[in-house]
């Protein structure tokens, strides 16, 4: 075993100013111009405080992020996959000149850190997603974040911490590079091989990491990312749960978890590089590379975007500049003669391999299926079934929308009290009415109004959704828009029924049950819906029913069987059907 790869332990430097500096600093910083930095800034600032990024000193300058999208170096050469950099909008940088400080605020207004601006442009973001993410594809996250959500111009400059963002939650699981360091030190750990972690960790995982750790000779750091990782993926809360049931299992003398506040690009290769010099800014020696690593899913044309193995390949190619030893692991999958996990690709022919692919494993989770013991540990089912209950039990939303007095309150009250007969989930109505009474009094019904009226439903019914109850909207809802902005809000957290009671113009306007149509027709309402006001029909409703003829419990049955259909009521709700 040679010394290059035992771990220099020495602290690492930190861009902190000391705790009387950051005091004063701050109080001189309150008079600056700030910036509200974004979630990926903040975790990206923590990383640059803390040593993370070792050696940057800030967010890049031009001459080195142009350097790092071209060739993956600092201007000075020294290996960097990654650009770091302060993206802000136009109005911000207008109003700044090279040379000045600014404060950097977290999101609610705390000052983290100031920056001295040395370098202010317009970044080509096109070069950079074809050359940092391989295509200017908006399928890959990281290259929709960089067109639609990060601003256009990008500040350069040394940062001087303050303090480190707050964290509220699993504060004991946290450790800088200095703290790991020092925890290593003092367990008199020298080889240290450390596991990228952005999913919940499954029995194929635990036996990667073991034999990982036995072929380099090194104690096991699992080190899963709790910043930002893929849209979609399993929230942190949930994972550091799972880890911390899993790391029951692993030998406590030779195992220890971490979380690191990264906010991933999903970069495949130069990801993996990038991680390895985080990993050895944090102590560590040894580095897993397994299958489609920060792999990015599929490209617009189906395709992925970086081999399964690309990652590997170009590790593999830096690894005396990244300072640690690749540790590569092919996929392991299940042999169930032997009982045991096993590289894929050291199996010989003729047994029987067994394995669950993430979509799978979501599909069960969401229909409540069994998820077998070979596969993952009880209590990391348990845990994720508890985050994720199967759809028979999650919140979801019916939104109904049709003309006024088309039976949209009538049908959706008669639903409310078939629901809650069923019981399981609180059922909430937010019936057009009542909603202009309770939550928009102030509003008219221009359509600027009128769109303020849906949003404002959407959002009570999206934390309904989200909090696991079912939320039944009733507003007229005219504006094709505005009820896919609604859709998209809702989906976020579960499902969304969107209901057309299409009962016809003639049949509202003979029921007239409010007299509103009479006077509409004399003018005295203005703006009235299909009267002298626009109402544009759904396209593709999951459901559309028309109440001509048709008694209202029918109609709500109508609505109920739908929700059976999409897995959202289970199917013993009773045998009066008709
Ligand atoms: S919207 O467009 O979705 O914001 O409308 P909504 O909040 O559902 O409307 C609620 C009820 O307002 C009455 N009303 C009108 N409707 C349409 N146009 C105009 N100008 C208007 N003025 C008052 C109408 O009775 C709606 O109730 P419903 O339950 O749909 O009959």
């Amino acid at each position: 075993m040679s010394n290059s790869n035992l771990a220099n332990l020495a602290p690492i430097s930190e861009l902190y100013v000391s705790y009387d500096s950051a005091q004063k600093l701050k109080v001189e910083a309150g008079e600056l111009p700030s910036w509200d930095l974004t979630a990926r800034q903040i975790c990206d600032l923590e990383l640059l405080m803390n040593g993370g990024f070792n050696p940057l000193k800030g967010f890049l300058g031009q001459e080195d992020y142009e350097s790092v999208v071209e060739t993956m170096r600092l201007a000075d050469g020294t290996l960097w996959p990654m650009p770091i950099t302060l993206d802000v909008s136009e109005d911000f940088a207008k109003g700044l000149e090279i040379g000045q400080d600014i404060a950097l605020r977290d999101q609610e207004g705390v000052i983290l850190a100031t920056l001295s601006i040395t370098d202010r442009w317009t970044p080509n973001k096109a070069r950079e997603a074809e050359k940092v993410f391989g295509a200017d594809d908006l399928a890959h996250p990281a290259v929709n974040y960089l067109h639609n959500v990060a601003g256009p111009v990008y500040l350069g400059g040394a940062i001087t911490g303050i303090q480190q963002p707050v964290h509220y939650d699993f504060r004991g699981r946290r450790d800088t590079p200095n703290e790991l360091r020092a925890y290593f030190r003092k367990l008199g750990w020298r080889r240290i091989v450390a596991f990228q972690t952005r999913n919940p960790l499954h029995r194929a995982h635990q036996e990667l990491t073991f034999r990982a750790a036995k072929e380099a000779q090194a104690n096991l750091l699992i080190h899963p990312v709790v910043g930002m990782t893929k849209p979609g993926d399993v929230d942190h809360f949930t994972r550091v749960r799972c880890y911390e049931a899993v790391l029951d299992k692993y030998p406590q003398a030779t195992t220890t978890m971490s979380l690191l506040n990264l906010a991933m690009r999903m970069a495949g290769p130069r990801e993996a590089v990038w991680h390895g010099l985080i990993r050895r800014n944090h102590g560590c020696t040894h580095f897993i590379v397994g299958r489609d690593h920060a792999g990015p899913g599929k490209n617009s044309a189906g395709e992925d975007f970086y081999g399964p193995y690309d990652a590997q390949e170009m590790f593999k190619e830096y690894e005396p500049e990244i300072g640690l030893e690749m540790v590569p692991f092919k996929h392991m999958v299940y042999v169930q003669e032997r009982a045991q996990y096993e590289p894929a690709d050291e199996i010989e022919e003729g047994v029987t391999v067994l394995n669950i692919s993430g979509t799978e494993l979501r599909r069960r989770l969401s229909e409540g299926l069994e998820i077998p013991e070979w596969f993952s540990f009880p209590e990391v089912v348990t845990e994720l079934r508890r985050t994720k209950p199967p759809r028979a039990q999650q919140g979801f939303t019916v939104f109904f929308t049709g003309l006024s007095g088309s039976g949209k309150s009538t049908i959706a009250n008669a639903l409310m009290v078939k629901l809650m007969e069923m019981g399981g989930r609180p059922v909430t109505l937010l019936d057009g009415d009542v909603v202009r009474k309770h939550l928009s009094s102030e509003l008219g019904f221009s359509k600027e109004h009128r769109d303020i009226n849906i949003r404002r439903i959407g959002y009570v019914a999206s934390e309904i959704t989200k909090n696991g109850g079912i939320a039944l909207c009733a507003p007229i809802a005219p504006y094709t828009s505005t009820r896919r902005a609604v859709r998209e809000m809702i989906e976020a957290y579960g499902a969304f029924c969107e209901v057309h009671v299409a009962t016809p113009l003639e049949e509202c306007e003979k029921r007239d049950r409010k007299g509103l149509y009479k006077l509409a027709r004399e003018g005295k309402i203005k703006e009235f819906t299909g009267i002298s006001d626009p109402y544009e029909a759904p396209e593709s409703p999951e459901l559309s029913v028309d109440t001509t003829g048709v008694d209202v419990d029918n109609c709500a049955h109508q609505v109920l069987l739908k929700l059976e259909q999409l897995g959202l009521i289970s199917g013993s709700w009773g045998p009066n059907l008709n």
